[in-house]
């Protein structure tokens, strides 16, 4: 197959585009378009054999459900069997923006999308060309971030086209988005919001909103735990490039003495070796690849260069890369997150 590139402005959205694809999507192909937070690999969200060619395009495990994408909250009650208070509240504050809730399904909703729970994952985008497409199409759309199973998300059309080309009919170009972290995924099926994936909803705004609210005992276990985690996903080893990732941590000035003598001797073992910097920190690292995710107090900035950054490292084929660590609080949590994910848990103290 091959994969048309559609390049689209986002202030001035060409109603053509969004046709052809809301047309792929009603014949049940799949596009892939973007977010505010990363690119969607989009199928028709009703159809149990579109969404199957979404496992098929990424390798993704059948175990590990899909989110439903809506336009409005009449297609929320199309596929949710009920909307608690609680959600509402959450719905209100956030929606439309980065944020995924968990609802009871309908039965409408099919097998291929809840990987055979009984909840359903569900999110109202904010991105334009994305709402565009879900009104054009008229479908609730299934997407999972639009990478090869295992991958950094996507945040670019070229790292789509990177992982998918030939496995999807068509990629909206809508340039880099805004987020570059994947939606805060929050349970709201319960008593009390809990967070099953953090993002730039964070948790400080979701306790401000209702007071209280839990992260998934998972999420804090850093690997070391038993814990299994609620959202399927999670489980799975993410993020990660070809290269190992090793994180440091400790007092900045430690951390990146630390990091040279560690980079020179792989150096000297013949291997390519990266280092995750900061704006801070950057020129002080002797390695072949030193990239800087942003300013170390710009937690937006690093969130949305993390996974472009990580993409990076392969592209100029590192085989090992050393990264500083972040606080945790704010959306730090969720850059730490995905950190620990794409290093496989594998640190350093100093
Ligand atoms: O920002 C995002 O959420 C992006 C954009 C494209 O919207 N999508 C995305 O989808 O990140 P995906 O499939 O890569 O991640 C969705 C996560 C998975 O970890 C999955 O296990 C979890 O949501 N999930 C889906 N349905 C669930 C459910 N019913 N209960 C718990 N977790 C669920
Ligand atoms: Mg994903």
């Amino acid at each position: 197959m091959e994969t048309l590139i559609r390049k689209i402005d986002n202030l001035n959205i060409d109603s053509e585009i969004i046709k052809e694809a809301a047309g792929i999507l009603q014949r049940g192909g799949l596009v892939a378009f973007p977010t505010e937070t990363v690119y969607g690999l989009g199928a028709n969200g009703l159809s149990e054999e579109a969404c199957k060619k979404i496992y098929e395009a990424k390798g993704r495990p059948s175990d590990n459900p899909l989110i439903l994408h809506i336009g409005d909250f009449a297609q929320l009650e199309q596929i949710v069997e009920e909307v608690p208070a609680l959600a509402k509240k959450v719905m209100d504050a956030f929606w439309p923006g980065p944020l995924t809730l968990i609802f009871k399904k309908k039965p409408c909703v099919p097998n291929s999308v809840t990987g055979g729970l009984d909840t359903v994952g569900v999110r109202f985008p904010s991105n334009m060309v994305a709402r565009e497409l879900i009104r054009e199409s008229k479908l609730p759309i299934a997407a999972p971030s639009a990478n090869s199973s295992g991958k950094p998300s996507p945040t670019k059309a070229s790292h789509v086209k990177f992982d998918l080309d030939g496995k999807v009919e068509m990629i909206i170009d809508g340039g880099s988005t805004d987020f570059g972290l994947e939606s805060t995924i929050v349970d709201v099926t319960g008593d009390v919001a809990v967070i099953l994936r953090p993002g730039a909803i964070t948790k400080e705004m979701l306790v401000d909103l209702l007071g209280y609210a839990e992260v998934d005992p998972a999420i804090l276990a850093r690997g070391t735990s038993n814990a299994v985690p609620k959202a399927p996903g999670m489980k799975y080893t993410h993020y990660s490039p070809k290269a190992q990732v090793i994180l440091v941590k400790g007092e900045t000035s430690v951390v990146v003495e630390k990091i040279n003598s560690l980079v020179a001797e792989n150096q000297a073992k013949g291997l390519k070796v990266g280092v995750m910097a900061t704006d801070e920190t950057k020129d002080r690292y002797k390695a072949d690849i030193v990239l800087s995710v942003g300013a170390r107090n710009d937690e937006i900035a690093i969130g949305a260069s993390l996974f472009k950054i990580l993409r990076k490292f392969d592209f100029f084929a590192a085989d090992i890369v050393y990264s500083e660590v972040f606080a945790e609080t704010g959306e730090g949590l969720a850059i730490m997150n995905r950190l620990n994910k794409a290093a496989g848990y594998n640190y350093i103290e100093v």
